[in-house]
Parts: structure tokens; sequence; C-alpha cells
């Protein structure tokens, strides 16, 4: 490690590095792990597929590990100039006696400590298949380191506020502690977000990519500005490029057809490192802006999340032998309908978001899931290819995105 420190000098490569090295080992480590998981019953049964073959779950949780794990090697690289004495010298030419930046080393250890927290939970997740109502909680108890730090190194709780809304409220508002139930409620979209838009072979990754490589283009965009911002999207670079690694190895065994599963364990890794990114760099409004498929599936997702429509235990399309196509899930209702299931059923057909089947005593619609409703409106289609359609449903978003965040923000802010 001492020759390594000695002979890379930007922090930056360092990462590119360990990327790479990371996706290598995730990419060899699966496979071989791939039978331990089989005997330790950490499987799943691909629905999706004629023969329903059980395959191994929870890889995630090794994508996690190896990612986790080149973090950790990586650590002393940013902090490189106070190791070899370089830094000191320069400093101490300066007016003030310089100090180790203690608050930086906190702000990475406390992004490990969450990120490390949520693979925890998340695997706990996997094995136990915790309730609904408490996977929501897992990602807030994770989160709270983070929040700590950020407390405690930026504890900055206003907002400016956007110019229509500037009459409501003024131009600034303090948000106070409802800004850390803000944070924390980041954390909760973006991990579960990501799980409820799943259940076909890639699909997890193949959105999960899309977002860090956005990200990743986004910090890239602020390199050549000032020097906190690009001090901040540095830290959120050492994170994401090391995610694009270990989930570029693992999605190499997750795609169509998938050897193996990645679980709830990645989908929460993945949020929570987005999470991380976002509010330690500070661009947690950017970050949402990349989410907008997520935000989309949440809000269509609502009634049967909140129980106002049926929910059965898997949404995901359903495959149909015949056409070795998969075609949308529905879920059955008795009469007569509750007045808020009738509501909703009303709004969403009138903007053309369901197809509802009468029956004698019931009725049949389609699960209210993004991946039902592209089913619903391009007919049905292979499971790669529906993986695919909705990779580039997010690649286009995150093109709007961009839009949005670089062209029409003058609208919003003064900038
Ligand atoms: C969430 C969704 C659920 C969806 C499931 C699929 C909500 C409220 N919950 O539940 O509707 O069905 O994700 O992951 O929206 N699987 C496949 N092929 C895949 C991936 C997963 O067949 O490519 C199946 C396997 O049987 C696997 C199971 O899905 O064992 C994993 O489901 P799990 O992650 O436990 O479901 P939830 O996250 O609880
Ligand atoms: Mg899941």
């Amino acid at each position: 490690l001492v020759i390594i420190l000695n002979t890379v000098h930007d922090p930056l490569s360092a990462s590119i590095g360990f990327s790479i090295l990371g996706c290598a080992i995730t990419w060899r480590l699966v496979p071989a792990l791939k039978d331990s998981f089989l005997k330790a019953n950490l499987a799943g049964k691909d629905l999706n597929k004629l023969d329903k073959q059980i395959i191994p779950e929870s890889m995630g949780v090794v994508c996690a590990t190896v990612y986790l794990v080149c973090l950790f090697l990586f650590i002393p690289f940013p902090f490189m100039e106070w190791f070899t004495g370089k830094g000191i010298i320069s400093r101490t030419e300066e007016f003030h006696a310089p100090t180790f930046p203690h608050h930086k080393l906190g702000e990475f250890l406390s992004a490990m400590l969450s990120l490390q927290s949520m693979t925890f939970l998340g695997f706990a997740d996997d094995v136990f298949d915790i309730r609904w109502r408490y996977k929501l909680l897992l990602p807030t108890i994770a989160s709270i380191p983070l929040l700590m730090v950020y407390y405690v190194n930026f504890g900055e709780t206003h907002i400016i506020m956007p110019i229509p809304l500037r009459f409501l409220l003024g131009r600034v508002v303090d948000l106070g502690v409802l800004y850390y139930v803000y944070m924390g409620m980041v954390a909760v979209f973006c991990t579960n977000s990501i799980n409820i838009l799943a259940g076909i072979n890639g699909v997890e990754i193949g959105q999960s990519l899309v977002i860090a490589c956005s990200i990743a283009i986004n910090d890239y965009l602020f390199l050549n500005g000032s020097s906190p911002a690009v001090e901040a999207h540095l830290f959120s670079l050492y994170f994401i490029l090391p995610f694009i690694g270990v989930s570029l190895g693992l999605i190499m065994h997750n795609w169509y057809p998938s050897r193996v599963f990645v679980g709830d364990t990645y989908c929460y890794f993945a949020g929570m490192t987005f999470t991380v990114v976002g509010i330690l760099a500070h661009f947690s409004k950017t970050l949402l802006l990349f989410f907008i498929p997520q935000i989309f599936n949440f809000i269509y997702s609502a009634p049967q999340l909140f129980k106002l429509i049926d929910c059965p235990r898997h949404r995901m399309p359903k495959f149909n032998p015949t056409t070795q196509k998969l075609n949308y899930s529905r879920v059955h209702m008795q009469k007569p309908l509750g007045i808020s299931a009738f509501v909703i059923l009303k709004i969403f057909s009138s903007l053309g978001l369901v197809e509802i089947t009468e029956l004698e005593n019931s009725i049949e619609v389609n699960n209210f899931t993004l991946l039902n409703l592209l089913l619903l409106k391009l007919g049905p289609m292979n499971e790669r290819t529906l993986t695919i359609v909705v990779i580039i449903i997010q690649i286009f978003t995150s093109c709007i995105a961009f839009i949005i965040r670089y062209r029409l923000v003058h609208l919003f802010y003064e900038v």
C-alpha cells in the first residue's frame, strides 16, 4: 500500500484503478460463490422462465462487500499529502498552521458506515423477508451516521426557494429539523424505489448503472469549477466509480438469462450509495432528477403500496409459456369496490394507466408498475427486451434531467 501510495499521486486515478479491480473481483467471485449461496438456501425461483429454475439470490452482498473493501483500501489516497509530508510542508508556508482534515475523514467513514449498515440490513431482509412497513425503516436507520456527520460538518438547513414559489414563503426558508427528515426520506426513497422497479432479469442493476453514470457525468462537469464544489464532486466520484465497477462485474451474471439474482441487498446498497453522494456532495435535488422513472413508478404504485388497491406479493409481469413473452400481470378485486379504490380506478383509467376487465362479481386490473404499464402500452415482449426498454427510458429521462438542471434552471433560480 505504501508503494502504491508513493506511485499513484492522483486519488482519482487510484479510484479508477480500484473500480476496475472491483469489477474484475466481483466478476470472478460471484460464480465461485454460487454453490455456497445455494447451500445456504439463499436462492430464488426465476419466475419468468419456462423451467422456473432456482438460482442463487442476494448476490448484491458479494458486490457490496467487494465495493467496501475497495473503499477501505482507497481511504488513504485523498489524504496522501498528509502522509507523505508534501501537503504539510507546502501548507506551513501559508499563513496558518495546517491541521489534518478530520472532517473529510469523518465524511468518508460515516458514508461507509451507512453503506455497510444498509448492506447488512438489506441482507437481513433477503434472509428474513422483512414486511413492507419495516422495510421502510431500514434505510432511515442506516442513514443516521450520515445525518450526524452532516449536522456536525455542514449543519446547513436553509433552502433557497424556486422563483415561482417565493411569493409564498420568501427567498430563503430554514427547514430546521425538517431538512433532516427530508434527507432521511431521500434514503428511504432511493433504496425502495429501486427495489420496486424490479423483478425481471438485469433491471435492478441496469437502472442503477444509468443513474450512477449520470451522477459521474454530473460530477465531471463540476471538476473545473470552484474549490469547494470540486472537492464535493471528487468525493462523489470516489464513491460512484467503484460502484459502477462492481455493478458491471455483477450484471455480467445477472443479465438475461440470469445466473444469479441481486436480491434486496443490491437494491438497498445501490440506493444508499446514491443517497450518500447526493447528501454529502450537496446535490440531492439533482440526484432526484435522475430518478424520474422511479418517481413515476412510486406514484403509480402508491395505491397498491398503501393498500387502497389489493397488492399481491409479486407484481412483476407474467410469463406466457406459449409465446415465451411477458405480459402485464393482473390483480383480482371483489365487487363492490371501496370508495377509494373506485376513485383511483376512475382517475387512472381517464389517464389511460389501467386496463379494467369487468367480471360478474369482481374486476381485474393490471398491477400498477411501470413494467406492467409498458407491456400494456407496447404489447407483450421478451424479458430481455423489456429490461432494455427500461434502460432506454432511464437514459432518456437522464438526458431530460440534464436539460432541466443546466438549461431550464434559470426559470427556477438566478444562476
Ligand atoms: C418487490 C416488488 C414485487 C416484485 C419483486 C420482484 C412491490 C411492492 N414489491 O418485492 O412486486 O415482484 O420486487 O423482485 O412492488 N425474481 C425473478 N426474476 C428477477 C428478479 C427477481 O423471478 O429477475 C423473483 C425471484 O423469485 C426472487 C424474487 O423475485 O426470489 C425476489 O423478490 P423480492 O426482492 O424478495 O421482492 P420484494 O423486494 O419484496
Ligand atoms: Mg426486492
